[in-house]
């Protein structure tokens, strides 16, 4: 198949593709602008540099390619960003896909992988989201998301011939256990990748924002996704498009949280070294506890995860920062 990526030099999209080049009968094509994504992050495929904005050059990739997917990763991703400049947001995120679908439309591309989130449940009730729980996003990254969500869905049923798969990730961490790729983005809030940046000493210490909310240890609970399961969950969703699959929405985490101060823990026991914190005021919008249901995605797609564990999560993300360090 010939696969569009949109933001296939950012952290998730370039893990994606390093699992994709593996299969001889995808034809990749990356499209970034590089504003967060780095170009040596792109182990395979063709490379455009290219912004979402750019109508004409995206028209005439599309013209030229004929692809039978899309991938659109590309996006702005950081919550705080989306509360100070929610234009930024719904221009990037929504009328940049806007762009895309219209193209997808004239070009008959039938095939979308879209990359949503959690947040757009924003509080649940009992702190665990299935995909038939409300929408509910706090914040204009989650808005964001959502209304491209319902865009698709009014696109495929207005165009029975289009299908697309929704993956809602959770908190995606960890790096290439290899060391080859990671998480790179200089603004990214992740409270793993802040834990490491804590632990490599390029940081003094780490703000917990928030000990006193109804939890066991009083932080905020978690369900962390090490970004290998995510990429093959994306692997997975294309094979259950190709095979006919129906436009679905899927959960992408394990269905387990841990709290911020066990995270803690795990690193300190990892790496036998202390990570200091003190506890700030608590964010607006953060929900105690936000976890998948993932039974959807386990029953309905071929998807095993193989990196369900906090310790490898840490360590290969602990490994890719400190590479960071050094070059
Ligand atoms: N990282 C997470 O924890 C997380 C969680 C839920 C959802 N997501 C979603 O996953 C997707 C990928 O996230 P990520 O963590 O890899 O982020 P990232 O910032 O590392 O990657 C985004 C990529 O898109 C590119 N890009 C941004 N705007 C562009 C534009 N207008 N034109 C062309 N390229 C553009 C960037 O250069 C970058 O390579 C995003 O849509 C994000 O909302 C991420």
């Amino acid at each position: 198949m010939k696969i569009l990526i949109t933001g296939g030099a950012g952290y998730i999209g370039s893990h994606v593709i390093k699992n994709l080049i593996q299969y001889e009968n995808h034809e990749l094509f990356v499209y970034d602008n590089l504003s967060t994504g780095k170009r040596k992050a792109i182990l395979g495929g063709t490379f455009i540099l290219g912004d979402l904005e750019n109508r004409e050059k995206l028209k005439k990739l599309f013209l030229k390619e004929k692809f039978d997917v899309v991938i659109h990763f590309a996006g702005s991703i950081i919550v705080p960003e989306s509360v100070s400049n929610p234009i930024l947001y719904y221009k990037n995120n929504v009328s940049n896909s806007v762009c895309l679908l219209k193209l997808c439309k004239e070009f008959k591309v039938n095939n979308f992988i879209f990359s949503s989130t959690a947040s757009v449940y924003g509080i649940p009730e009992k702190g665990i989201a299935n995909e038939e729980t409300p929408l509910n996003p706090v914040n204009p990254y989650g808005r964001s998301k959502m209304i491209v969500e319902m865009m698709l869905k009014d696109f495929a049923y207005s165009n029975p011939s289009f299908k697309y798969c929704i993956l809602r990730y959770f908190n995606v961490a960890g790096a290439d256990p290899q060391g080859r790729i990671g998480q790179e983005n200089l603004k990214s809030t992740h409270l793993i990748k802040r834990i490491c940046e804590v632990a490599s000493g390029k940081i003094d210490k780490l703000s917990i924002y928030g000990n006193n909310y109804n939890t066991f240890d009083g932080t905020c609970i978690r369900d962390f996704i090490h970004v290998e399961d995510l990429a093959t969950a994306h692997i997975a969703a294309l094979e259950y498009l190709s095979n006919g699959g129906s436009s679905n929405i899927f959960n992408v985490g394990y269905g387990k949280g841990s709290s911020v101060k066990e995270i803690i823990e795990v690193t300190e026991q990892k790496l036998n070294r202390a990570i200091k914190y003190d506890i700030s005021e608590r964010r607006p919008g953060d929900p105690p506890i936000l976890i998948s249901d993932n039974k959807k995605i386990k029953e309905t797609i071929n998807w095993t995860p193989q990196f369900d564990d906090i310790g490898s999560i840490v360590t290969s993300a602990y490994n890719w920062e400190k590479s960071l360090t050094i070059s």
